[in-house]
């Protein structure tokens, strides 16, 4: 018994395989301790030696399994460790690194083309005041054109503002009275930004949307250095396969204000696709409408403190969703602020 226990508990203790044999050895080798016991059973009387034989083989027993037991512990832990063993050389894994969101994208692009034809580039505040997004405008409070403009107001009713003064602006156009009435003649800058609208989100709206307003004003400016420009910037942008059309249309602002219309990034401008079906992207028109455009209003500049009879300008805003959905062919704006991964990683 004796015996036994210490066999067991010398061999749950050793640490590896070559203690394991020496144990084996000091017990059940040909001197070990058991060995040598069974041999003294010569001695015994001969009606002891079976109970005796028999405790001894059962001792005999438990040592060798407790051994394979122990042996087989260690070997199964020696292959763990050689499975879970760090290869310092190994290539290591690559985080995903992400990269800049398609509005950011084209954005960047647009104020490139821009600086290189000699326009810089402002920033303004999305919180206007009245002043500048709509009376500087030649837009002044009676005027029909303010219903088109579905404002958000800031309840300013704790504080000293008059009711109705502070907004989200509505338009980047706020900047042209921002900027034109700090510097001189002349002048060529964008401002890319965000503006606010009371409209019910669908495929083609948002109430959170992105111009990229530009303007200029110098000696002589006409109706067709507006043409140029927008045309310069559109196949920069969109490639010099795009066809473009001016309509007429009406902002306060501006006098003649223009519509610009870019033939269709799907169908090409011809309203069907090689099938013969009707283009749906377009609403089989051919045509999409991207930037609303103009001379600037004499009053605007009078009211900038520029002289109109000197100088003159034109002004435009690009719609910059509309930019980036027509490039790339999306027929809902609302992909562009939908945060899913698997959308933004295709660009
Ligand atoms: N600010 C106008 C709007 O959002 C768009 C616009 C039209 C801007 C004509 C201009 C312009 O600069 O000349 O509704």
């Amino acid at each position: 018994m004796q015996i036994k226990n210490s066999a067991v508990s010398m061999i749950i203790e050793a640490a590896d395989q070559k203690e394991l044999e020496e144990i084996k050895l000091q017990f059940l080798g040909r001197s070990g301790r058991l060995t040598l016991t069974m041999k003294e059973m010569a001695k015994l009387p001969i009606e002891k030696r079976p109970e005796v034989g028999y405790l001894a083989n059962e001792v005999k027993k438990t040592i060798e399994e407790t051994l394979e037991n122990k042996i087989s512990s260690i070997k199964n832990q020696i292959s763990k460790a050689r499975k879970e063993k760090i290869d310092i050389t190994a290539p290591g894994i690559k985080p995903n690194i992400g990269h800049l969101h398609p509005m950011t994208q084209v954005l960047y692009e647009v104020v490139d083309v821009f600086k290189g034809i000699g326009f810089q580039a402002a920033d303004g505040p999305e919180i206007e005041t009245d002043h500048y997004n709509f009376e500087v405008l030649n837009i002044p409070k009676d005027h029909p054109a303010r219903d088109t403009q579905q404002t958000l107001y800031l309840d300013t009713r704790n504080s000293k503002v008059t009711p109705g003064e502070v907004i989200l602006r509505t338009q980047t156009s706020n900047m042209q009275g921002r900027v034109m009435e700090r510097v001189k003649t002349p002048v060529r800058v964008i401002v890319p930004g965000k503006n606010f609208r009371y409209e019910s989100v669908d495929a083609s709206h948002g109430f959170e949307f992105w111009q990229v307003e530009g303007f200029m004003v110098d000696e002589n400016v006409r109706l067709t250095d507006l043409f140029g420009t927008i045309d310069y910037v559109l196949k920069k942008i969109m490639g010099n396969d795009v066809k473009l059309k001016f309509a007429t249309t009406n902002f306060p602002f501006v006098e003649p204000g223009v519509d610009t219309y870019i033939s269709c990034t799907v169908c090409g401008g011809r309203a069907r696709l090689p099938d013969g079906q009707g283009c749906s992207f377009c609403k089989q028109s051919g045509w999409s409408e991207i930037m609303p455009a103009g001379m600037i209003h004499p009053n605007v500049l009078k009211a900038v403190g520029y002289d109109s009879q000197k100088v003159s300008g034109f002004a435009f805003a690009i719609g910059l969703s509309r930019l980036v959905t027509l490039r790339y062919q999306m027929d809902d704006l609302r992909l562009l602020t939908n945060p899913d991964l698997r959308i933004l990683e295709q660009f």
